[in-house]
């Protein structure tokens, strides 16, 4: 049995319909703070079979116990926790608490109950701005912001738990930009209030919601001039933490993994690809760079494809047919 925390969640329940495919039983913890029980019956339609889920927060060390009492769980994936960076500068104590303090308490009700092998979800945030491209994992960290900051102080935790005591099985898993949709436009991503990452307000432009797209900046050294990301399908995550999981089961070890395409793409060639597949205008215009972002992101991948034999087979043609798929089924 598999606990995944956060797994109502976009990247999470995009997960547990990966677990159930290949066969784990899973149980679901969270708090439903960016999520509703709704996306749960929306998982059962699509696997065809009850989900076990437990409301409770990551923080709470009763209620993590409670969970592993009632439930033989061999494994951890702690999606859980808070991700938008802005909010993070104007809230960091919550973002200490939620994700620092949570997945502190996540491992000592696992140390409690005997269960050491887990999946972390990091982030590309963590390398420092200056990184040449693709970034490996072995390039140096180092973080603008508070929510930035809360990954790479979690991340050095698993390190020292891992050299405490060798039984723990660790994974951390720096994700690049997930994007997209289960094909099935039952789940997908569903941002509380205004989107600040791109694919969500791509979809709302589309949509009608908003009149026009911004594009921070067009002088980056990239060909077009637009910023440049890694974006990956959710249903390729997905099947990157499978494929962890695979490689903890078969080994007592602690790694951390990049999952990407290896590929960049840049906003305007987003753009460009979501009009063409959908069939929508995406009207935009040019607007000055956005306050510390980088220019250009994308992984070194290799290690994902030696260690795990995994790769991203999704493009970015496939991630803005199921976004807008998604959004056309579900927005409002
Ligand atoms: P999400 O907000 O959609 O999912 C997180 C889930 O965790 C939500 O269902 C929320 O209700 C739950 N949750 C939050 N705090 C909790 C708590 N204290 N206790 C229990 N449940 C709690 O986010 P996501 O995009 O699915 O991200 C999942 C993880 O991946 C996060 O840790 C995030 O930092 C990380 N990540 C996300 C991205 C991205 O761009 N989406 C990129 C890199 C890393
Ligand atoms: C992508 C590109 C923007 C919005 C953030 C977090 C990071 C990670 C993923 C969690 C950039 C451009 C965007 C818009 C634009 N999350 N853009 N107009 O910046 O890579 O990373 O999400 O771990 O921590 O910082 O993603 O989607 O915000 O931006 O032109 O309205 O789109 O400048 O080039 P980013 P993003």
């Amino acid at each position: 049995m598999i606990l995944v925390t956060g797994g109502a969640g976009y990247i999470g329940s995009h997960t547990c319909i990966e677990l159930a495919r290949v066969g784990h039983e899973f149980v679901v913890f969270d708090n439903f703070s960016n999520s509703t029980p709704a996306v749960l019956a929306r998982m059962e339609q699509i696997i065809g079979r009850p989900v076990i889920w437990h409301a409770g927060d990551v923080r709470d060390p009763a209620a993590l116990d409670k969970v592993f009492a009632g439930h033989p769980v061999s494994a951890v994936l702690h999606f859980a926790g808070l991700k938008a960076v802005t909010e993070s500068i104007s809230q960091p104590i919550d973002y200490f608490d939620h994700n620092v303090h949570g997945s502190i308490a996540l491992m000592g009700a696992m140390a409690r109950a005997g269960c050491k092998t887990l999946v972390f979800s990091s982030s590309a945030t963590v390398y420092g701005p200056e990184q040449p491209m693709p970034v490996a994992e072995d390039a140096p960290c180092a973080v603008s912001n508070p929510y930035g900051r809360t990954k790479l102080v979690v991340e050095d935790l698993l390190n020292e738990l891992g050299r405490s005591d060798p039984q723990w099985r660790i994974a951390t898993l720096r994700y690049f930009n997930p994007t997209g949709a289960h094909p099935s436009a039952l789940i997908g991503e569903s941002p509380l209030g205004t989107p600040s990452n791109l694919m969500p307000l791509v979809c709302q432009v589309a949509a009608g919601i908003r009149p026009s797209l911004q594009i921070f900046g067009d002088d980056y050294p990239s060909p077009d001039g637009t910023g440049v990301r890694d974006f990956v399908h959710v249903m390729d995550l997905a099947e990157g933490h499978v494929a962890a999981l695979d490689f903890l089961t078969k080994n007592q070890a602690r790694i951390v993994v990049n999952l990407g395409t290896g590929h960049g793409t840049s906003v305007l060639e987003v753009i460009q690809t979501f009009e063409r597949v959908s069939g929508q205008r995406v009207p935009y215009e040019i607007v000055p760079r956005r306050d510390a972002d980088i220019g250009i992101s994308f992984a070194d991948v290799r290690l994902a494809r030696e260690l795990l034999g995994w790769v991203a087979k999704r493009d970015v043609d496939e991630m803005c047919r199921d976004a807008w798929r998604w959004q056309a089924a579900n927005g409002s």
